[in-house]
């Protein structure tokens, strides 16, 4: 029996079709939890409107028969935002069928595009129009846009383009009540007022549901330099990448900082990735240089920059890609950092940032706390450093209980949200609260600041209907 009354089944059906109700167990599965297998939820049904006006239709519905929805994209959140509770009463809302690119307007070097185009699609449909969409993650084969744009997605490409917050100039949303907002303008500058864009993009879907944007293209990129770097510690990569930023500007496009515990689980279990280097060190980054020239003396740059920094002691062996397959290869050590973490049991996720210079001492700090408290904990460190966005992760000690681990999880936890709040940090700099840190966000935010985000959702979904349980 569904949790739904029979006459709002039957009038969603009509609304949707076959094609967008699933109601069987078996296919509604994979909708029912996340990319990291840890939370798992159930549902009265999943819906997947293929237009705006089927997504209003089943928002104004669900919203007079008093039915929460739980938005979803690709699925793919690390801190459980898209799965339903565990009441079976829930209805997923997914997007997937929404994958029109709308319009490309050159001239305006702009995208309209629909929430359910996956990130992949996106960035290939720009190269068709020799542009670049430059929001680049190791999800990007199954993210979408309306799940990059609810939670503000960072990634690898941050340093040079910003996140997913400053790659947007419009919205189309449909409002708790199922009307519809058309904020779909591709201006650059209008100052009539509050910005409500920006309302909804980092909102998890508890303001309303992202059915399309406008989107900023850039110059495509035709040179690019890629180099896997052996450092001694946080701190060299800090003084190598302000080295960097001063010789190379813009062009120094990714900067990421992997422990040796993390490239340890990617050497492990991602298949086809090597050690580069004969010895075992301590620290490594990844630097991506890339220009819109096509003959940019990248190379040249990179070799001054860690010339420099061999000289120092703070770069201790390199490697420069000189194919596209060894650039792929060496984007496949730092891209499997995720997928190696979860071969190895249950983990906590973080996503925390602090001022880049205070990198250095909040790992010295969260280690030394962590290994006091903890002491068998395996520590898996690594992210944007050029973000301030560590990803400040912990694996469950080799041979313990995953039970016993998931125990500690919230004292673990604690412990490094502490630390980050002691260095002025945030608790979530890109994954956003979701279901992981919502309690959290309680304990470490600015009590008018959460007073604030109350009333506006109070004043845009008063029945709580959208996605309850997550952010706030
Ligand atoms: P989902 O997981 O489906 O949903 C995420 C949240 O958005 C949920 O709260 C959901 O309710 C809401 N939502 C989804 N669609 C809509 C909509 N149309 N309207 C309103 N609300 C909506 N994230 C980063 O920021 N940087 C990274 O580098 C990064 N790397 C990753 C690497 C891997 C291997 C994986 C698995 C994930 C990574 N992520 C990263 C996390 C994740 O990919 C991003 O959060 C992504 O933006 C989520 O998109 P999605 O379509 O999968 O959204
Ligand atoms: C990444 O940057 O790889 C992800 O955001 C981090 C993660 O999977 O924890
Ligand atoms: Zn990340």
């Amino acid at each position: 029996m569904n949790a739904l009354p029979e006459t709002l089944l039957k009038t969603l059906h009509e609304v949707v079709g076959d094609a967008g109700l699933i109601t069987d167990a078996e296919r509604m599965h994979s909708y029912l939890s996340d990319w990291r297998n840890a939370y798992h939820g159930q549902a009265a049904m999943v819906l997947r409107p293929a237009s705006t006006g089927e997504v209003a239709a089943v928002v104004r519905l669900c919203s007079e028969a008093g039915v929460a929805l739980v938005p979803q994209g690709g699925n793919t959140g690390l801190c459980g935002g898209s799965i339903p509770d565990d009441s079976g009463k829930q209805v997923v809302l997914s997007l997937t069928r929404m994958v029109r690119i709308r319009a490309v307007d050159s001239g305006n070097e702009t995208m309209t595009v629909e929430a359910g185009v996956i990130l992949q699609r996106l960035q290939e449909a720009a190269a068709e129009v020799g542009r670049l969409f430059p929001l680049s993650l190791g999800a990007e084969g199954s993210c979408t846009v309306g799940g990059n744009l609810a939670t503000n997605a960072g990634g690898t490409a941050v340093l040079r383009y910003g996140n997913m917050r400053d790659l947007v100039l419009g919205l189309e949303v449909v409002l708790p009540d199922g009307r519809i907002w058309n904020g779909l303008r591709g201006l650059r500058k209008d100052n009539t007022g509050y910005d409500l864009k920006q309302l909804f993009i980092g909102s998890e879907g508890t303001l309303g549901i992202i059915t399309a944007a406008v989107l900023k293209l850039f110059p495509a990129v035709r040179s690019r330099t890629t180099a896997w770097v052996a450092l001694p510690s946080p701190q060299a990569a800090v003084e190598l990448i302000g080295q960097m930023r001063s010789l190379c500007g813009d062009r120094l496009t990714g900067f990421e900082l992997m422990s040796r515990q993390s490239l340890d689980f990617v050497l492990s279990h991602v298949a086809g990735c090597n050690d580069l280097f004969g010895e075992i060190h301590p620290w490594y980054v990844l630097i991506e240089l890339s220009d819109t020239l096509a003959n940019a003396p990248l190379n040249d740059m990179l070799e001054s920059s860690l010339g420099e920094a061999f000289e120092r002691g703070t770069a201790l062996d390199a490697v420069v890609a000189s194919s596209e397959a060894q650039v792929a290869a060496l984007w496949a050590l730092r891209e499997g950092i995720s997928e190696a973490q979860n071969h190895e049991g249950p983990s906590l996720k973080h996503d925390i940032s602090v001022a880049v210079s205070s990198i250095p001492a909040f790992i010295e700090e969260a280690d030394m706390r962590l290994q006091k408290a903890f002491p068998s904990v395996r520590i898996v460190a690594y992210g944007h450093v050029g973000d301030g966005n560590l990803h400040y992760n912990i694996s469950k000690p080799l041979g313990a209980e995953d039970s016993a681990f998931k125990a500690q999880g919230e004292a673990i936890m604690r412990v490094i949200f502490d630390v980050t709040v002691s260095f002025a940090g945030s608790i979530s700099a890109e994954h956003g609260l979701g279901q992981s840190k919502r309690d959290a966000a309680r304990h470490y935010k600015d009590p008018l600041e959460l007073e604030l985000m109350r009333s506006i959702k109070q004043t845009l979904d008063p029945a709580g209907l959208m996605n309850p349980g997550k952010l706030l």
